[in-house]
């Protein structure tokens, strides 16, 4: 049985996946209530949607969380975001409780690595180094040299020696971009994320002739060809300030839907398209992971404190080299 089988047993033997919600209740203050009682932070991520948002104590892109998540002095870190990212905060927090309000809320990169195959691979390479992006299990993380995010990957490449050889996982296209904006020859693991790899080129080309004027942001686990038209390529805090602080006025923004909520708060007057994806019957571009969680969800898992996030002692303490390395390494990054 996997971990996350074992959590979702333990759940429905306590009748967890039953519970109903008190009809009437007003869902945002007893939110409120629960956080000052049990001394709990809820900490976002910019892909939550907008309620959840708006309730957080901190939102923030993945780098901001895990520093919020190694300073809290709360006694329950709250994480609304996916299952890798409340991994990390109990990994930096091994004494507090950390909850998550759907633990089935994954990722199809961490998926995409184990930390088994990892090992497989650095068979193959033995000098090489293991730089892996944030979005993987602690498994991997526990294989891994030093860990990066969206936000600090070039910065912690650039500062690695030039001549070391180095494998990159589990994303192939923040990879393939890190390569080619530090001139590395990383060797890349196979994965990708499903959102980020929806983007249409054909479809945002037309938009872009449609808007002359918007200026394309776009994340960089999009792929290559999309990558290479836009204006600006960044972690989602970068796009957001890009954002706010650029003269333009208008912008075709190639990222998960659920930053736009913050950028129009804090850029109300700018114009912002979501960039098309493949597919025009689904919502490609909502990480359907990250909307697991909903407002309905996070009162439940603060009143009953479930899902929480459990790990083997021995993968946290090798897990949490490779996080502090990155966090050490990244002092200079805001
Ligand atoms: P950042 O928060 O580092 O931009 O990563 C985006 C992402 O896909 C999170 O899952
Ligand atoms: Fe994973 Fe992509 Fe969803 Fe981020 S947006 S959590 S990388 S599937």
């Amino acid at each position: 049985m996997t971990m996350l089988e074992k959590a979702v047993a333990a759940l429905s033997t306590k009748g967890y996946l039953n519970l109903e919600i008190p009809k009437g209740i007003n869902l945002i203050e007893e939110i409120n209530k629960m956080r000052k009682e049990k001394n709990a932070i809820i900490l976002a991520h910019y892909y939550q949607t907008g309620d959840i948002q708006d309730i957080a104590d901190f939102l923030g892109d993945s780098l901001q969380l895990a520093r919020a998540a190694e300073k809290t002095n709360a006694d329950m870190i709250v994480f609304c975001g996916v299952h890798f990212m409340a991994e990390t905060a109990k990994i930096l927090n091994p004494t507090k409780k950390v909850v998550l309000p759907d633990l089935l809320a994954g990722c199809s990169l961490a998926d995409s690595c184990s930390g088994e195959g990892l090992r497989d691979m650095k068979k193959k390479y033995p000098n090489a180094i293991v730089v892996s992006y944030i979005n993987c299990d602690s498994s991997v993380k526990a294989e891994s040299d030093i860990i990066v995010t969206s936000s600090n990957a070039e910065h912690i490449i650039n500062s690695l020696p030039k001549e070391q050889e180095i494998i990159f996982a589990p994303d192939r296209n923040l990879g393939r971009y890190i390569n080619q904006v530090t001139g590395r020859n990383m060797i890349l693991w196979d994965g990708a994320c499903i959102v980020h790899e929806a983007f249409s080129l054909e479809r945002i080309a037309q938009q872009m002739l449609d808007h002359p004027k918007a200026m394309l942001i776009a994340h960089p686990e999009a792929q290559k060809p999309v990558l290479q038209v836009a204006h600006y390529v960044g972690s989602t805090a970068n796009l957001l300030n890009y954002v706010v602080n650029d003269e333009n006025q208008e912008f075709i923004v190639a990222t998960e839907e659920g930053i736009l909520h913050e950028m129009r708060k804090r850029a109300p007057n700018k114009i912002l398209i979501p960039a098309l994806t493949i597919d025009d019957t689904c919502n490609c571009s909502e990480c359907h992971f990250m909307k697991l969680n909903t407002m309905e969800k996070l009162y439940l898992c603060m009143k009953y404190e479930l899902p929480e996030i459990l790990m083997d002692e021995d993968i946290r303490v090798k897990a949490l080299r490779p996080i502090n390395k990155m966090l050490e390494m990244s002092k200079a990054i805001k």
